[in-house]
C-alpha cells in the first residue's frame, strides 16, 4: 500500500480516541467511516464530532460551511464490514483488552483488502501479540496518539515482530500527509516516548509536592510558564543546545555535569508513585482550579475549552491549522 493511494480511512472504535481520529482523518478530505457497537455509541461520536467542530469554528479555524462538509465525510455505521470493505488505513481504537482487539482483528481481516494498513491506538499492548494469529500480520502496526488526536499531532508507530518496513512507512507517511507529525520507535519501549517523560517529570512533581518544596499550583505555574513555554515550540534538545551557548547541547552537559549530579542524586527515582501523592494531588488541583479566573477555566469544563483554544492557537502558529 502506498500512502497517496490512501482514500478512505475507517475508524473501529470510535471512543474518545477513534471519534477524534475520524475526524482528524476528515479534516485531511478523507472519505472516512466510523463504526461503533451500537446506535447510542454512534450518536455519541456524531455529537463529539459536532461538539469539536463547533470548537474549531469559534477558534476560527473553519467556516460553519467547511465544517458542514468535514462532518459530512465521515460516515456512522455499527458493522466493521461496512466500515472497513473500501477502506486503505484502519485505525483501531477499541477498548484496551487482548480478547478485544483479537475479535477485532478477525473481523476486521474477514471484510477487509489484505494490503489495508491497519494501526491500533494501543496504549500498552503489543503489536506482536494484537497481531498474532491475523493472516497479515505484516500490514499492523501501532499508531498511539496523545487526546485528542484531531489537536495533538503526535503518533508513536510502533512495529510488532512481523510488520514490514513497507507498512511503516506507509504509516509514517500517510500520518504526515494528514498533519500529524509520526515518530517511529525503533524497539518496543513500554509507555513508548512521551508517555515515559511525562511521567519521569511528573514523579518530580510528586516528590517535590510531598516533601514540602512547592504546591501543585506552583508546580504547574512553573512548568506553564518556564520549559513549557519552551517545549511547546522545541524539544528538550534544542532547547539545551541554545542554553549551551557556543559549546552547544554537548557544552551544556559537560559545563554543568557536577551540578547536575547533585540534582539527580537528590531526586525521586521511585519504581511506582506513592499511594499518599493521588488525595494530595487532587486536593491541589481542586484548589488550583478554584483560585483561576474563569476566562482560563476554573472548572474541568472551563479548561479543557481553555486548552483547545491554546493549542488551536499554539498549532496555527506551527502552521498545523
Ligand atoms: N483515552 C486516551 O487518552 C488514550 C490515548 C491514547 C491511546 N488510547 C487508546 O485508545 C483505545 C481506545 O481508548 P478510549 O479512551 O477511546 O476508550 P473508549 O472506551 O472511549 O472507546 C473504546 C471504544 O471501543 C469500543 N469497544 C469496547 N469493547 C469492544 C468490543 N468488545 N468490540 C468492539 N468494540 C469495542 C467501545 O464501544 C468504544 O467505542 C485504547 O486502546 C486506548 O489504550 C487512549
Amino acid at each position: 500500500m502506498r500512502s497517496e493511494d490512501i482514500r478512505v480511512a475507517a475508524s473501529i472504535g470510535a471512543g474518545v480516541i477513534g471519534y477524534s481520529w475520524a475526524l482528524k482523518f476528515a479534516m485531511a478530505g478523507l472519505e472516512v467511516w466510523a463504526q461503533n457497537r451500537t446506535e447510542e455509541s454512534g450518536a455519541l461520536a456524531r455529537e463529539r464530532v459536532r461538539a469539536s467542530l463547533d470548537s474549531l469554528v469559534k477558534n476560527d479555524v473553519y467556516s460553519e460551511a467547511q465544517a458542514a462538509e468535514i462532518a459530512g465525510r465521515i460516515h456512522y455505521t455499527t458493522s466493521i464490514e461496512e466500515a472497513v470493505r473500501n477502506a486503505q488505513f484502519i485505525q483501531e481504537s477499541a477498548a484496551e483488552h487482548y480478547e478485544v482487539k483479537w475479535e477485532l482483528v478477525r473481523a476486521i481481516e474477514a471484510a477487509a483488502a489484505s494490503d489495508a494498513i491497519v494501526a491500533s491506538s494501543t496504549s500498552g499492548l503489543l503489536v506482536s501479540e494484537i497481531a498474532k494469529d491475523a493472516a497479515h500480520p505484516e500490514r499492523f502496526c501501532g499508531g498511539h496518539p496523545y487526546n485528542p488526536p484531531h489537536l495533538i499531532p503526535l503518533v508513536e508507530i510502533t512495529k510488532g515482530e512481523r510488520t514490514t518496513d513497507e507498512t511503516v512507512t506507509c504509516a509514517k507517511a500517510f500520518y504526515a500527509r494528514v498533519g500529524m507529525e509520526p515518530v517511529v520507535l525503533q524497539k518496543e519501549a513500554l509507555g513508548f516516548i512521551c508517555n515515559r517523560l511525562q511521567m519521569a517529570l511528573y514523579r518530580e512533581v510528586a516528590n517535590l509536592v510531598l516533601s514540602g518544596v512547592c504546591t501543585i499550583e506552583d508546580a504547574d505555574k512553573a512548568v506553564t510558564f518556564g520549559p513549557g513555554i519552551r517545549w511547546g515550540i522545541m524539544g528538550p534538545s534544542l532547547v539545551f543546545e541554545l542554553g549551551g551557548g557556543k559549546g552547544g547541547v554537548s557544552g551544556l552537559m559537560n559545563h554543568l555535569n557536577d551540578s547536575i549530579s547533585l540534582w539527580l542524586a537528590d531526586m525521586a527515582d521511585w519504581k511506582s508513585f506513592p499511594p499518599e501523592f493521588a488525595p494530595v494531588a487532587q486536593e491541589g488541583v481542586d484548589e488550583e482550579l478554584a483560585a483561576r479566573p474563569a476566562e482560563i477555566g476554573n472548572t474541568p469544563e472551563g479548561l479543557a475549552d481553555y486548552r483547545d483554544h491554546m493549542i488551536i492557537e499554539i498549532l496555527k502558529l506551527h502552521g498545523k491549522l
